[in-house]
């Protein structure tokens, strides 16, 4: 077992420390507070090869592998876990179940210029009406002549504003249960496409969040993603993968929060001296370093599960519940190391506490991530 990182990981992490402390870290506090869109820092990102890490060359991508791209997370999101969050959704949301599902034509316009950065995917899968039961979903689509016609609502759809395609999941056969949903691939602007209003988020305000709303829209009978049918498994197994990009995202934000704890504990001085000679103090910066590497363990061996073509579900699934709660905890800790000075904007520990929430909650809640581990160690679904 080597926990040494590679040259290709190393330079990824190199990369990405950089621009996550010039560019990301002292802009963020801004973003989050006027919802403004890190449009140049995205585009940024792109010009690392950050939009499609491990996406191969050919189809666009930079053909690095999962393990280089939870680096890359990491660090992205310690600077910024609203980029954060806009990475990993065009990364493992988006590209990854097109280069998996798609023919070798449809990847030249559905895959490349999104791997490279040029363009950016969204995931549509949660309805206003259900979330953790995905197969729930109302959105249907049936075939008229030589076109798929949508019609229904998608909810908390994040990229919604700035995404130019969309993996859209809608049942083609109401009788078939969750084996009657397909996979489409909608452009943005589609007539009888429109977006909802922009959601005021709790955090990572400066991504955008908004429902899909689908109209009698039409799209072309090529634009089906996998066979008919294939829908419920293209966004599971996708979302096995995503899993992996929250949890590398939730370890950015919880080592933002225990750096800045950190740095500050050193200085403040209470009772003649810096509060870091405190006991109570070090105590808390202990386990908030402990928590931390241990969640990175999990989340490296979910992904280089994947990358070594193993069963990793189950791995990744467990870094996620386990690194999203670590990131509120760590997170709540430095506001209370900071004290009074962690309630205001002023800091950003107050940001990271609200940016770690939703970890806990998209990509499925950790309710679910517990079902998918039970329902894993209990020999009932083997993931
Ligand atoms: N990969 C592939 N297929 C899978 C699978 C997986 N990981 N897990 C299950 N399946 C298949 C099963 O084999 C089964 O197929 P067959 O019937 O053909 O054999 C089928 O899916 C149904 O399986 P289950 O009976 O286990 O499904 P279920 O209805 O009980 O649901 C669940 C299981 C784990 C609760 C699932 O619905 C789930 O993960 N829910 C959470 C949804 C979620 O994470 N949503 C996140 C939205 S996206 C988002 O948040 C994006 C963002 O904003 C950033």
């Amino acid at each position: 077992m080597d926990f040494n990182l590679d040259e290709t990981q190393e330079m990824f992490r190199e990369a990405c420390a950089q621009l996550a402390d010039t560019q990301l870290a002292p802009n963020a506090g801004d973003w989050d507070q006027r919802h403004e869109y890190p449009a140049e820092a995205v585009a940024q990102m792109a010009e690392l090869g950050l939009m499609g890490v491990a996406v191969p060359e050919a189809d666009g991508g930079s053909g690095a592998d999962n393990v280089a791209y939870v680096i890359a997370m990491e660090e992205i999101s310690r600077g910024c876990a609203s980029c954060g969050v806009i990475m990993s959704v065009n990364n493992s949301l988006y590209c990854d179940p097109v280069r998996r599902y798609a023919t070798e034509a449809q990847k030249a316009e559905w895959l490349v210029p999104y791997a490279s950065g040029e363009k950016l995917g969204a995931f549509g899968l949660t309805e206003p009406g259900n979330g953790s039961d995905a197969a729930g979903m109302r959105t249907v689509a049936h075939l008229e002549g030589d076109e798929w016609v949508l019609n229904g609502t998608k909810a908390w759809i994040t990229n919604a504003y700035e995404a130019d395609g969309f993996i859209v999941f809608a049942t083609s056969d109401r009788g078939a249960g969750h084996r009657g949903v397909s996979a489409f691939l909608v452009p943005a602007g589609q007539p009888g496409f429109s977006l909802g209003k922009k959601e005021d988020k709790l955090g990572i305000r400066a991504s955008s969040t908004a429902q899909l709303i689908f109209e009698n829209c039409r799209v072309p009978r090529g634009n089906l993603l996998g066979e008919p049918g294939d829908g419920f498994k293209v966004a599971l197994s996708t979302l096995d993968g995503g899993r992996i990009g929250i949890a590398a995202q939730a370890l950015g934000i919880a080592r933002a929060a225990y750096e800045a704890a950190l740095a500050y504990a050193k200085e403040r001085e209470a009772f003649g001296r810096p509060i870091s000679r405190f006991q109570s103090i070090q105590w808390k910066l202990a386990d908030m370093a402990t928590r931390i590497d241990a969640a990175r363990l999990l989340t490296h061996k979910a992904a280089s599960r994947k990358d070594r073509g193993l069963p990793y579900g189950k791995y990744s699934a467990m870094a996620k519940l386990y690194a999203s709660e670590t990131a509120m905890w760590v997170t709540t800790q430095a506001i209370q190391v900071f004290g009074g000075n962690g309630y205001v904007t002023e800091y950003p520990v107050e940001r990271h506490f609200r940016d770690a929430k939703i970890t806990e909650i998209y990509e499925g809640t950790s309710e679910i991530q517990r079902i998918v581990v039970a329902r894993d160690v209990m020999g009932e679904h083997a993931n």
